[in-house]
């Protein structure tokens, strides 16, 4: 019988129709895990099919929807969460410092309850993220007297924080993020010297690039059953795209337990056409030249955070020319469906390799890029502040 990581409600409906990718993907984890045990994210409570339009039915036969929740969306935006979606990834809550603010002293709390919340509901749960260079508290990177910490003391840190989360979810998780923008827009991997502050990377400052077959080495480890992504903003950058890939040649020629590639996919409305901005490559056209690389691996590709801003890439904007629910007309709306539209064609036809689409958030009245210091408000998702669905849903929804 087809076995999903999605409870058994939902794996009803859903190995009732469902196609190659899923079930190819199923078949893989039964095969790794037979006789091991239980099957990852093993089910825990009744699931009700959603009734009328459902983004998660829709695409059911092609990859899981997901969307990033935080302790409140969890709850206020219920009713969408269940009717459109099949996974969740918490927004902050597994984070390092989230986790383990001071040494040894782990806090599943608050993760606990949502990874449940995901389960009594028959969704599935991706881990983001066990290692990154952001949302790190100092004290792993210091010895007592403040100085940095030796090699050694950083990779057992790095270990027994893998060993403790990767085991502690165990069977609740279908998908790591384990390493988490490790390489720059320029193809350098991402050192501790790097100009901005929070671009610095402790890391690599210590261990080298040796940290990243390392992590990947620790979650499998911990937990067999999970698929072990890298996580990546920006990929269609040309230069960035092709030194992830080298990465990621290599970590698989060292036999390093990689199994997948996450997108972030943070988008925006058109391309720059800025000279030498991230943005000028922000297109359909380059995005599938990166997943097409990415499973010339043999790699499973995830979109992981998906959101699509309002704003344009390298255009300096003044705050009288935000964006306000006045100001974001029904043309906006309009133009961003149709880009939403043409990235959501590219993600069905590389359905054989796509294994998830993640939102980065649920509806716009609860989004990261509203949350900047300059208090500029962005739309960047399928749902309208008062959780209605927008142009976007119904464009993604129509094919
Ligand atoms: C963001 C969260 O959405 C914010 O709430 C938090 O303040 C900062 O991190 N890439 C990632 C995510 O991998 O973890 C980030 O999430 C967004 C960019």
């Amino acid at each position: 019988m087809f076995h999903s990581p999605f409870g058994p409600a939902l794996s009803l409906l859903l190995g009732a129709t469902l196609g190659s990718s899923l079930v190819a993907c199923a078949a893989r984890s039964a095969a790794e895990g037979a006789g091991a045990r239980e099957a990852t994210a093993a089910p825990a409570g009744p699931v009700t099919p959603p009734v009328g339009p459902s983004l998660a039915v829709k695409y059911a036969e092609l990859f899981p929807i997901g969307a990033a929740v935080d302790p409140g969306s969890i709850q206020t935006h219920a009713p969408l969460l269940k009717q459109h979606f099949n996974s969740i990834t918490l927004e902050n809550e597994m984070k390092f410092e989230s986790l383990e603010k001071t040494e040894g002293a782990f806090d599943f709390t608050l993760a606990d309850s949502m990874v449940a919340t995901a389960k009594s509901n028959g969704m599935g749960v991706r881990g983001h993220t066990l290692l990154w260079h952001r949302q790190t508290p100092a004290w792993v990177f210091s010895d007592a007297s403040g100085a940095p910490a030796s090699k050694q003391v950083l990779l057992a840190r790095l270990k027994n924080h893998i060993d403790k989360v990767a085991g502690h979810f165990r069977g609740s998780i279908y998908a790591w993020d384990v390493v988490n923008e490790a390489i720059m827009d320029d193809g350098r991997y991402r050192t501790q010297d790097e100009p901005e502050e929070d671009q610095r990377s402790k890391w690599h400052g210590i261990l080298g690039t040796s940290y990243i077959a390392e992590a990947f080495r620790f979650a499998h480890a911990a937990d067999p059953q999970a698929k072990l992504f890298y996580n990546e903003y920006r990929n269609y950058i040309p230069v960035k795209r092709q030194a992830v890939y080298e990465m990621l040649k290599g970590l698989l020629a060292d036999g390093v337990p990689v199994h997948g590639v996450g997108l972030q996919c943070h988008l925006n409305i058109e391309p720059s056409s800025v000279e030498g901005n991230h943005g000028q490559y922000q297109t359909v056209a380059e995005l599938d030249k990166t997943i097409a690389l990415y499973a010339s691996l043999g790699l499973e590709v995830q979109v992981t955070e998906l959101d699509l801003s309002v704003y344009v890439p390298g255009v300096k904007y003044a705050p009288e020319q935000y964006y306000t629910a006045a100001t974001f007309t029904d043309a906006v709306e309009a133009k961003q469906a149709e880009r939403y539209a043409a990235f959501f064609e590219l993600f069905r036809k590389h359905a054989s390799v796509i294994t998830g689409v993640t939102f980065w958030g649920i509806a716009d009245d609860n989004t990261w890029l509203s949350e900047f210091d300059s208090g500029r408000k962005d739309f960047p998702l399928l749902f309208d502040e008062q959780h209605a669905p927008k142009q976007a849903f119904e464009r993604i929804m129509n094919f």
